[in-house]
């Protein structure tokens, strides 16, 4: 079979790369919509349920980001094959009104596959952790901010996409049927595996210019309705609360200033990084003690100010923090100076369970400010956090950094 396209028939590259874009997308499709149903299902799930149903949802995702991913790169492949070659015109494009829906959807589709899978990994790339795309060459594209209102954003936008996408793809099936069996014309044949149909294009072909802009129309009401509906409004996330931490000072003789206490878990092998939006801090410190006990810090963290990339609701249900029943931790401690350097010993009580947590800091002051910053590691299970979920879905060890700036 001839690879390359002429004036009145279809190539072998053109029709590996239509009936692969359509295997993978169509493959996409009915992932997607399982994975979004066991997602939901997880939230009415606990306990051991919870656990296997979100390996379920990560497994599902994982495979559907991977053939979309495909179906991204292919579609690119294919638009810039579909640009160099030429192109078969109709066989009927002198019937004006069905060459102008036929030529429209072949430019919907063209954007759309395009289109609906970049913006399901621009979400992806806005978020973190959860479900990564099966390959080795990286996952999140370049320059997107890590951000849940971007995510929020670009799901938004492939949710809409698909069903553009899903709607042209039938009105172009229904075609290519409605020419095989009613019209009896070779428009679906000459599109077939190994077949060297080459078909007579009628005289009459439709220009780009009023199809393009038709499918360029449709975009852009599908995003108007989107807009009206509110899918892109934002879900009550306020801004930078994803990124930064803000303590507020309590007692003692340092006012804590800014800072941030960050979680860092590996899910799937993949870290997932997040912080608590506030916390506030007692401190009570003496910098002229060389040696022995200096001071006192008494943190209390809002449990539910937690963002950690796209698992947040996860972290905050019940089987890992429980915000609603455990809504703070609390870290209260002794400072010591020693030799080495300085030391927090103390205990930390978190989802109600008390457990002594004792960190090394590094801590400089010049004058009147101080800078503090620690890392250490916790075992979620000495808090009762995710209990039933193994430590191949969520990493038993989740680091903790602590960075912290305080005026005398
Ligand atoms: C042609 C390719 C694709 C099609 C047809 C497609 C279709 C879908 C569908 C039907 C859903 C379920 C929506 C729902 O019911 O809520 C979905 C969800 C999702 N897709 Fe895709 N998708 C494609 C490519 C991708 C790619 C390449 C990625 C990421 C790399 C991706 C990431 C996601 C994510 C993260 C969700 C869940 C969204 C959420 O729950 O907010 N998709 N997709
Ligand atoms: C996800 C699914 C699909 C996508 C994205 C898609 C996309 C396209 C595009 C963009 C074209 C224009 C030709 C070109 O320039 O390459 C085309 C042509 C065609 N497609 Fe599809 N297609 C899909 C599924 C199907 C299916 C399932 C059928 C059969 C039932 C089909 C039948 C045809 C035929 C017969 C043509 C040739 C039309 C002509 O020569 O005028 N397509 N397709």
């Amino acid at each position: 079979m001839p690879l390359a396209n002429t004036t009145d028939r279809y190539g072998g590259v053109t029709k590996t790369f239509h009936w692969l874009t359509a295997l993978l997308i169509l493959s996409a499709f009915p992932l997607g919509f399982l994975g979004a149903n066991t997602s939901h299902q997880i939230a009415q799930a606990s306990g051991a349920e919870q656990a296997a149903l979100l390996e379920r949802a990560a497994t599902i995702f994982s495979l559907h980001k991977t053939l979309g991913v495909l179906a991204f790169l292919t579609a690119a492949l294919r638009l810039i094959w579909a640009v160099i070659q030429p192109h078969p015109g109709l066989l009927h494009g002198d019937r004006k009104a069905e060459a102008l829906a036929a030529s429209t959807a072949h430019w919907l589709l063209y954007a759309t596959m395009l289109l609906t899978p970049l913006a399901g990994w621009l979400h992806h790339s806005a978020t973190s952790g959860f479900a990564p795309i099966l390959w080795p060459f990286g996952q999140a594209l370049p320059f997107v901010p890590q951000s849940e209102r971007v995510a929020h954003l670009f799901g938004a936008a492939h949710e809409l996409l698909q069903w553009v996408l899903l709607g042209t793809i039938a009105a172009h099936v229904a075609g290519a049927l409605k020419h095989h069996i009613i019209d009896r014309d070779d428009t679906l044949r000459r599109m077939l595996p190994r077949r060297r149909v080459a078909a007579q294009a009628s005289a009459r072909q439709p220009g780009h210019a009023a199809p393009a802009l038709a499918a360029l129309a449709i975009l852009v009401v599908a995003f108007g309705i989107g807009a009206a509906n509110g899918s892109f409004a934002a879900r009550g996330v306020p801004e930078g609360a994803e990124t930064a931490s803000a303590p507020q000072a309590g007692a003692g003789n340092w006012q804590a200033q800014e800072g941030s206490i960050g979680l860092t878990v590996v899910q799937f092998d993949q870290s997932v990084g997040g912080t608590f939006g506030n916390f506030t801090a007692d401190i009570t410190f003496d910098d002229t003690v060389s040696e022995g006990e200096s001071g006192h810090v008494r943190v209390a963290i809002p449990i539910p100010s937690l963002t950690l990339g796209s698992v947040t609701p996860q972290a905050l249900a019940a089987d890992y923090f429980d915000a609603e029943a455990h809504p703070e931790a609390v870290y209260e401690g002794t400072l010591f100076t020693t030799a080495e350097g300085h030391e927090a010993r103390g205990t930390l009580t978190l989802k109600g369970i008390e457990q002594p947590v004792n960190f090394p800091f590094d801590l400089s002051i010049e004058g009147d400010q101080a800078t503090m910053a620690a890392s250490f590691t916790l075992h979620r299970k000495d808090f009762g956090i995710g209990a039933a979920v193994p430590g191949s879905t969520v990493a038993e060890d989740v680091e903790v950094s602590l960075d912290l700036t305080a005026t005398r």
